[in-house]
């Protein structure tokens, strides 16, 4: 297993160049982990943190299988936030534009090629500690808090633990960052794309790169798609039954001074169907400095990137740059 990821990181760094054709968009070739090959014996488990370590240098973005959250749970979690985006717009007693609040609700609309108008609704929930912010979640539809806290239980459970086995991965102690992590902000994002007969040529949500450490991603249906380092191209993601996408995020690409590579990502919304995705943020508290890890600084491998806390990053969105926040902390 390689953890100094330079060599391949040459390989795998390209210049990025964005289509806005979504036609001729080829299925990706990222990673299929699959988690149950951890508990089989100590040669499989090596070969997922392999992966993962693989994974997280060239792509920014694999696919989880067998991760043991139930399908009871993701299909609780999807329902109840389809309902929740069927509601009437009065019921949805969260609308606002405060990007500090922790539970907020809102609609962003975009135009098609044709000028055609399509809207993406969101919804943003801070998870945890799970007691305090739970009151202030949606109370309509009936059951919304019991079935989403239900998959933000166990998708925080997972977090932790692919956590581990990435700071396993960098050779680092794999209970690294686990306490600052289990202490930080872990928040919802959901999002509602209404169906689109302008599918093709229009952008559900526009390429980014996520702040947190990692996010994980449920989708009711395909429209991920994202930029591919290797060869600058943008891929859609495959569908594959059971899988939820593990999302490499800026605060992970600084925190190991580059070896894993944030990645760039937009959705599309679906012709004929809505299409919910549930994103899981994983980040350190809000005034916590994310800087490189002391361990993965050396001579060959200088500090690549300044300290940032994810309030910089809430305040760098509020304001309107458009340089992406990445950018920003980067140390030429
Ligand atoms: C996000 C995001 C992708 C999707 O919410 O940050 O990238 O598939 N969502 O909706
Ligand atoms: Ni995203």
């Amino acid at each position: 297993m390689e953890a100094d990821g330079r060599s391949s990181r040459l390989k795998c760094e390209s210049t990025q160049t964005i289509s806005t054709h979504f036609l001729d968009i080829q299925t990706d070739d990222i990673p299929i982990i699959d988690l149950s090959l951890l508990h089989l014996n100590s040669h499989t488990r090596s070969l997922v943190v392999h992966q993962i370590n693989e994974a997280c240098r060239c792509k920014g973005l694999f696919h989880i299988i067998n991760h043991g959250i139930p399908e009871s749970v993701i299909e609780g979690a999807l329902y109840t936030n389809t309902e929740f985006f069927e509601l009437p717009i009065e019921e949805k007693e969260v609308m606002c534009d405060d990007i500090f609040k922790p539970v907020r609700s809102g609609t962003v609309r975009n135009a098609s090629q044709d000028g055609t108008e399509f809207t993406r609704e969101f919804l943003k929930l801070y998870a945890h500690p799970f007691d305090l912010w739970v009151e202030s979640w949606p109370q309509k539809p009936q059951n919304y808090r019991e079935k989403m806290g239900n998959y933000t239980k166990e998708v925080r459970r997972l977090g932790l633990e692919l956590l581990g086995l990435i700071m396993d991965s960098l050779h680092l102690e794999s209970t690294y960052m686990r306490d600052n992590l289990e202490h930080g902000i872990h928040m919802m994002g959901i999002n509602c794309y209404p169906p689109c007969s302008q599918a093709n040529a229009v952008m559900g949500i526009a390429p980014h790169s996520d702040h947190s450490i990692m996010t994980i991603l449920l989708q009711s249906c395909p429209g991920l798609h994202f930029l591919d380092p290797t060869d600058s191209r943008w891929k859609g993601v495959d569908d594959i039954k059971g899988s939820l996408q593990v999302l490499v995020g800026d605060h992970l690409e600084v925190l190991t001074n580059g070896r894993c590579k944030s990645v760039i990502h937009r959705a599309i919304p679906s012709s004929e169907r809505t299409r919910l995705s549930i994103a899981s943020l994983h980040s350190l508290a809000m005034d916590e400095v994310v800087e490189p890890a002391m361990e993965l600084v050396d001579k060959e491998h200088p500090k690549g990137y300044k300290g940032s806390t994810l309030r910089d990053f809430l305040s760098h969105l509020s304001s309107g740059n458009k340089v992406p926040f990445i950018q920003t902390l980067k140390i030429c």
